[in-house]
């Protein structure tokens, strides 16, 4: 894994930015895989600027977001959908056909799974940008989801549940099931892009980073990515 430290969140979201536009523009038609969470906010912010300011294009861009609340769809402030659009995807020229995320509200979640898992083997994500849970957990493949795991319904950690209630206005609130991209899938893309800044993280990357690569800390699997970055502050880098 490459590790690209640096001062703070600003430069973190720079460093990101340059990353995410080089892979933009060595392809006709990108494919890109998001992540919601605070860690890719400051990036989004400086996709829209690029956009708005410099004219650049992302129509030609497909998007495949990690995961999603089940239970939840755009018309709650809380679902990734709705983030993604917040965030993201209102504020740049993306085509709404090329942007895939599961649905937290499909009748059938386990179908869901299969329709989203079919549709990742069939396409090729060239980055997926991702943040890291406290717990180690990418996407919302928790602790002990095995390595060869594909798109699937997973029960939230007590511990996930905890951190995530601050974007709720009750822990009660914050959904139990979730929709997620698997550790096998994650994997396949070509190259990674993981984002972690403060002091919170240091653990999850510490154990990412030099602890055993096993499935007790799903983010270490990304040590065996022929392309993987990680781009970190330097609090998130205090304990390496
Ligand atoms: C988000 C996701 C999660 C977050 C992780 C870090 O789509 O899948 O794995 O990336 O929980 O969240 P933040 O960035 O809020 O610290």
């Amino acid at each position: 894994m490459n590790i690209v430290k640096v001062k703070d969140y600003k430069a973190l979201s720079e460093e990101a930015f340059s990353l995410f536009k080089s892979v933009i523009s060595a392809s006709s038609a990108p494919v890109i895989g998001f992540a919601t969470g605070s860690s890719p906010v400051g990036l989004y912010e400086l996709i829209c600027y690029d956009y708005i300011k410099n004219g650049a294009s992302y129509k030609d861009m497909t998007t495949f977001n990690l995961d999603e609340y089940v239970g939840l769809d755009v018309s709650s402030d809380q679902s990734y959908i709705y983030f993604m659009k917040h965030n993201l995807f209102d504020h740049i020229d993306v085509n709404p056909k090329n942007i895939n995320i599961p649905n937290g509200i499909a009748p059938d979640i386990e179908k869901e799974c299969k329709r989203y898992s079919a549709l990742l083997a069939s396409s090729s994500i060239d980055l997926q940008i991702l943040g890291i849970g406290a717990n180690g957990h990418i996407g919302f493949n928790e602790p002990n989801t095995p390595f060869t795991s594909t798109t699937h319904k997973v029960k939230l950690t007590d511990k996930t549940i905890q951190d995530n209630s601050r974007f709720f206005d009750d822990i009660e609130q914050v959904p139990k099931y979730a929709i997620t991209m698997g550790i096998t899938e994650i994997m396949n893309a070509k190259k990674i892009l993981i984002l972690a800044n403060g002091k919170n993280k240091a653990k999850a990357v510490f154990d990412m980073v030099k602890g055993p690569v096993s499935e007790s800390c799903p983010a270490s699997i990304l040590r065996r990515h022929p392309d993987a970055v990680l781009i970190a502050d330097e609090d998130a880098c205090s304990l390496l």
